[in-house]
């Protein structure tokens, strides 16, 4: 979707509130952080998430960092083992994202994790992004703010040129600081595995766990961000480009022709309503399936255009083949 051109808020009292309110009534604001600039929104708020990726244009729904003004509001969102607190307390705030299990009475999108039961937590250390992370008053979601497969910005300008007139408004805080990205990381039992080499270097996290980590890619079960096979799969099959369903199936339409639809991703037609109610009705038509004794979920063709690319995606992958 084309907007007109940003607006760029500065860094008073009154430009804090004015982006905060902007993203609590669903809108798209960039705010620096310590690493590179983000493309904050409501982590509540599916549509507004489903937005996001609409903004990037990215073509697959990779999830998103939720960002937190302090350990507090991180500790009601998920559910911090030992290891991950102490990581949590050492290098909070700062560039360290760190994969938890999730909360599933917290509230987030389920667009905002991509299905997973784990979401990555940040606590930005940089004032601006304190402030304004207090202003919004609950976790925000933030990409880079980049085009999708550009590198990510580290000035207002940069975000400006990349995606101006995709999004409601940029918080200008100056250069970032640090000017790469956060590092991630997820604790699994005594193992700690660096899934995004970032701001915290490797060294750090062994010298305050006092053992070494692991990379992604040195593990036993590798799972590094982007191709993370672990993304939510129904129980049951999944048949795809459906017209109508037989009697076997759950079916989930999309647009004003799929009446006959069990569920539907939007009635409108509408690719930003339907990504934001993908994973939470793949999800409800498993449930379904399963009390029903139904063995496919088929799904209504959906259009390979703008967010449609991404949820033809992961239609593609619950579809596929299981081992
Ligand atoms: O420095 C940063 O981290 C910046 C600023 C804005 O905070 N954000 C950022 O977000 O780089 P993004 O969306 O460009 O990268 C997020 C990465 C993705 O590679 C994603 O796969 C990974 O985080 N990620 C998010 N949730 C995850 C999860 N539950 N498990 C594993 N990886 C996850
Ligand atoms: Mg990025």
């Amino acid at each position: 979707m084309t907007r007109p051109l940003a607006k760029r808020l500065g860094t008073d009292s009154e430009g804090i509130a004015a982006a905060a309110a902007c993203l609590q009534a669903g809108g798209i604001v960039s705010f620096p952080t310590e690493t590179v600039y983000g493309l904050g929104v409501d982590a509540r708020n599916g549509i507004a998430v489903a937005s996001v990726y609409d903004a990037k244009g990215r073509p697959s729904f990779n999830p998103l960092i939720v960002h937190v003004p302090n350990v507090g509001m991180a500790l009601q969102i998920a559910h911090f083992d030992p290891l991950s607190r102490k990581l949590a307390d050492a290098f909070w705030p700062g560039p360290l994202s760190i994969v938890v299990p999730v909360n599933p009475d917290a509230g987030l999108s389920e667009l905002v994790t991509a299905g997973l039961p784990t979401v990555a937590l940040r606590v930005p250390e940089h004032v601006l992004a304190h402030q304004f992370l207090i202003a919004c008053g609950g976790p925000v979601a933030a990409p880079s703010a980049n085009p999708s497969g550009q590198i990510s910005p580290t000035t207002a300008d940069h975000v400006l040129h990349g995606l101006g007139n995709k999004i409601d408004a940029v918080l200008d805080g100056g250069p970032c600081p640090v000017g790469v990205e956060s590092t991630i990381v997820r604790v699994d039992g005594a193992q700690v595995t660096v899934l995004r080499d970032g701001g915290i270097t490797r060294e750090e996290l062994s010298a305050c766990l006092g053992e070494p980590v692991i990379a992604a890619g040195e593990s036993a079960t590798p799972q590094s961000p982007g191709q993370l096979a672990s993304h939510y799969a129904p129980s049951v099959a999944v048949r795809l480009n459906a017209n109508t369903a037989q009697a076997t199936e759950v079916f989930i339409g999309f647009g004003p022709k799929a009446t006959a639809a069990d569920l539907n991703l939007s009635r409108a037609g509408n690719l930003i309503e339907a990504a934001a109610n993908l994973f939470a009705d793949l999800r409800r038509a498993d449930a379904m399936a399963r009390d029903t004794g139904a063995t496919t979920i088929a799904v209504s063709e959906i259009p390979m255009r703008g967010l449609g690319l991404a949820i033809n995606d992961r239609l593609k992958r619950a579809a596929a083949p299981r081992g």
